[in-house]
């Protein structure tokens, strides 16, 4: 079967919730209205600038601020690029905005484009989520009959395509300058920068990328107002997070929090405690690519800044819990092997770091490392780090630093031991 009769194929899927109708219920598209009626592009630019939304794609840009890049009078098409491409392990929460609620996102691309001034919009899905492709057409079809895409949209003058873009599997293409070189036909291999996107993107013109879930927000800051965004959660951390709480805990799930939650409520409230009473050993707070933080730490605010200061990131909001029974070193085995396979290999400190990195963690798991491994280790990750043409470098290197750092004594017992002292490596 064709890859678009694979797509077309949406009437069927069982336990779809995300129709229009469903949506136009809730108020959907009634912020389109509003914005078509009363604001100017730069009115919409200027809203979201107050509401303090920050990109929930991973580095937490201004959404406002990076609108702005985009030149007014540019000769050249202006794009708007979609990031569904969600790959960082841990993170579900764009699947979950894809398959439930499309229409909120395909509002947020319309509203997205008529501030920046493009008509021209993709939306590039993750290969792997074929269910979640199927809704996006869906929803897809139904706004273009409804008016809210297209030509002309809602009698306004303005008009919008978005095609609908999978990839094919690579979490580097997550990387916004891989994942622009990929919708192009290419290898997805980042660019340098600069330039940035948003003056030389997609087929080199002015491009913004955005994150599924920080497009799924702009409706309601254009709807209820930005003020009203603007008063969730800590002042340079606004609006609800989708946090998705996976690991040791006794109910895994995404949940929408504001920022001011701290570390202990979210995994101890609301994920229900460590699985079976057991102790909390290390919690990943953003993503495989954060670094790793302790018991210590559970008071610390699960927003942007907190988090940095605590020496760790918020990065795609992928809480990763692991209790007692956990073996650090082997969590290091894999979260390396991850990097070394997803590694685009274009700069040589990636592509034999990561490789090296993976390399070492695997002799001291299974017992055969020596007591220069972890300052190798070390050293390995300072020469990977802010070297690179991006920083996919950094993201498999500060992790095991972290593991280092906290739980040095247990790298420390597997070299002296021979062994993995949980058996795990055996
Ligand atoms: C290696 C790597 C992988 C990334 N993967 C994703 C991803 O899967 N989804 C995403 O939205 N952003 C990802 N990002 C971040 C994007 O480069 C980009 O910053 C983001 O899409 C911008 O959207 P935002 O400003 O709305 O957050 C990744 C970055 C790096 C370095
Ligand atoms: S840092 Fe790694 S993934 Fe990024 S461009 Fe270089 S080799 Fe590719």
């Amino acid at each position: 079967m064709s890859f678009e009769k694979v797509l077309t194929r949406y009437q069927d899927i069982p336990g779809y919730t995300g129709t229009l109708d469903a949506y136009e219920a809730q108020g959907g598209y009634q912020a389109l209205r509003k914005a078509f009626k009363e604001m100017q592009p730069a009115e919409i630019i200027e809203a979201v600038k107050r509401s303090g939304l920050r990109g929930r794609g991973g580095a937490g840009f201004p959404c406002g601020v990076k609108w702005g890049f985009i030149p007014r009078d540019s000769p050249k098409p202006v794009y708007l690029v979609v990031n569904g491409d969600e790959s960082e392990p841990g993170t579900f929460k764009d699947r979950m905005l894809i398959e439930e609620e499309p229409h909120q996102i395909l509002e947020g691309i319309v509203l997205a484009s008529y501030a920046i001034g493009c008509h021209q919009a993709f939306l590039y899905c993750r290969g792997e989520f074929v269910r979640g492709a199927r809704m996006l057409r869906r929803a897809l079809d139904e706004a273009y009959a409804k008016g809210y895409i297209g030509r002309r949209i809602l009698g306004s003058g303005f008009d919008l395509e978005v095609v609908l873009h999978r990839g094919a599997g690579a979490y580097i293409c997550g990387e916004e300058t891989g994942l622009l070189e990929s919708l192009e036909g290419k290898r997805g291999q980042p660019r340098p920068k600069p330039p940035f996107p948003a003056i030389s993107g997609l087929y080199r013109c002015p491009t913004v990328v955005n994150n599924v879930e920080t497009l799924s927000n702009i409706p309601h800051i254009l709807l209820r107002g930005p003020e009203w965004y603007a008063g969730i959660g800590p002042a340079k951390s606004t609006g609800p997070r989708l946090f998705s709480v996976s690991g040791h805990v006794e109910r895994p799930g995404n949940y929408e929090l504001p920022m001011s939650v701290t570390l202990r409520q979210l995994i101890f409230e609301h994920a229900g405690g460590i699985r079976g009473g057991r102790r909390l050993k290390a919690v990943i707070p953003g993503g495989s690519s954060s670094p790793v933080l302790t018991e210590q730490h559970l008071d610390v605010g699960m927003d942007f800044d907190s988090l940095a200061a605590a020496g760790s990131m918020g990065g795609s909001g992928a809480v990763i819990v692991m209790d007692d029974t956990t073996c650090m070193v082997r969590v290091g085995e894999i979260v390396s092997r991850f990097y070394h396979h997803e590694s685009c290999g274009q700069c040589t400190q990636c592509r034999e770091g990561t490789a090296w990195l993976h390399k070492t963690l695997r002799r001291i798991e299974h017992g055969q490392g020596r007591p220069a491994d972890l300052d190798l280790l070390l050293d390995m990750c300072d020469n990977m780090k802010g070297k690179t043409i991006c920083v996919l470098s950094d993201a498999a290197a500060m992790p095991i630093e972290s593991y280092l750092k906290h739980f040095r004594d247990e790298f420390e017992r597997h070299v002296r031991e021979r062994a993995c002292p949980f058996g795990a490596g055996v």
